[in-house]
């Protein structure tokens, strides 16, 4: 006989608040921005997949981030998109680039914000990969060098954090070697370690203008039928001297990411990407679904599965809303 009633601590909403074991704060939300290198300082164009969501130019996002600073945002992620595109992702190292000028123009105004900023060349590429193409396969160890170069050009405009998102092998490690060898031995690396090749990318691949011109990204990022290979990923990055492991997609992946919190002692960061916030958003446009509800249950799930830090595009609507 049992005399478990698991009632008996959900009867009232004081209890249920004393037995809580989760919550979202401010400080674990980070807000993804799209920047567009453009002359034009009013450009700011709605992305269609991902209502609320916009390619901004800097003077635009300055505005923007302004606004959600003022709401209680901490932190931000920033994908660039460039004038000009080629095979060697030339854009993406230039000293002047728009996400080293972004960088440079937030940092002189936001100096609490924490700014992270992706490295990766698929935006910058004119064959959409995320690496360098030789007979139409991504090549590791000549993009280990360009990536590398990309994350240095970030951090000496000022950047935070760098996330690394090219799913390339060593690349954790030929970065830190060129933050430490400039002495930027304190700028922590948030790596995208756990990258599935993964459908509800597609949205964002409109929003950066990044989709491969051909073929796919599998031979490269990690196939959604495996697990143990996001240990295996996780690991090794962490010896390579990442200091944050990220997972990505978020909510269809809650199983790798409580793997990875049963196993590993880093902070854990999950990206809530852009199809998932486009099914929600589709929903409650549609009257579907509570929009409030649900994004703070998805939330709370990725973190109660072990996510310490989540990009959402949902951070500068809860902040604001003031669903906290
Ligand atoms: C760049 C990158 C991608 C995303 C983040 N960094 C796209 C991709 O790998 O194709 C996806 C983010 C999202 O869908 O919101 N490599």
């Amino acid at each position: 006989m049992s005399f478990f009633r698991g009632r008996r601590l959900r009867q009232n909403k004081s209890l249920r608040e004393m037995v809580q074991e989760t919550y979202l704060r401010p400080e674990d939300l980070v807000q993804p921005y799209f920047v567009v290198e453009t002359e034009d300082k009013d450009f700011c164009q709605e992305i269609s997949a991902m209502p609320g969501q916009y390619q901004l130019s800097l003077c635009q996002l300055e505005q923007r981030v302004a606004r959600a600073v003022d709401y209680g945002l901490k932190s931000i992620i920033l994908f660039g998109i460039p004038k000009q595109k080629d095979d060697v992702a030339s854009s993406a190292y230039h000293p002047q680039g728009i996400i080293q000028k972004s960088v440079e123009t937030l940092k002189r105004k936001f100096s609490d914000l924490i700014i992270i900023t992706d490295v990766c060349l698929c935006e910058y590429t004119s064959h959409g990969h995320c690496g360098l193409i030789k007979n139409q396969y991504v090549q590791n160890d000549p993009t280990l060098e360009l990536l590398a170069k990309t994350a240095l050009s970030h951090v000496m405009a000022g950047a935070d954090i760098v996330a690394p998102s090219d799913m390339m092998d060593g690349r954790i490690l030929a970065i830190r070697k060129a933050l430490d060898q400039h002495n930027f031995v304190e700028v922590p690396i948030m790596s995208y370690a756990v990258k599935y090749a993964s459908s509800f990318y597609g949205p964002f691949r409109e929003a950066a203008e990044s989709a491969p011109q051909f073929g796919d990204r599998k031979s490269y990022q990690m196939n959604p039928a495996n697990s143990n290979e996001a240990i295996l990923e996780a690991e090794a990055d962490l010896k390579e001297g990442a200091d944050i492991i990220m997972v990505k997609p978020a909510l269809p992946y809650l199983d790798i990411l409580r793997r990875l919190k049963d196993r590993l002692f880093c902070p854990l960061a999950a990206y809530q990407v852009s199809g998932e916030y486009s099914q929600i958003k589709a929903a409650a446009l549609k009257g579907w679904i509570e929009e409030k509800a649900v994004v703070l249950e998805s939330l709370l799930s990725i973190k109660r599965a072990g996510a310490k830090i989540i990009l959402t595009y949902f951070a500068e609507q809860v902040l604001k809303q003031k669903w906290l």
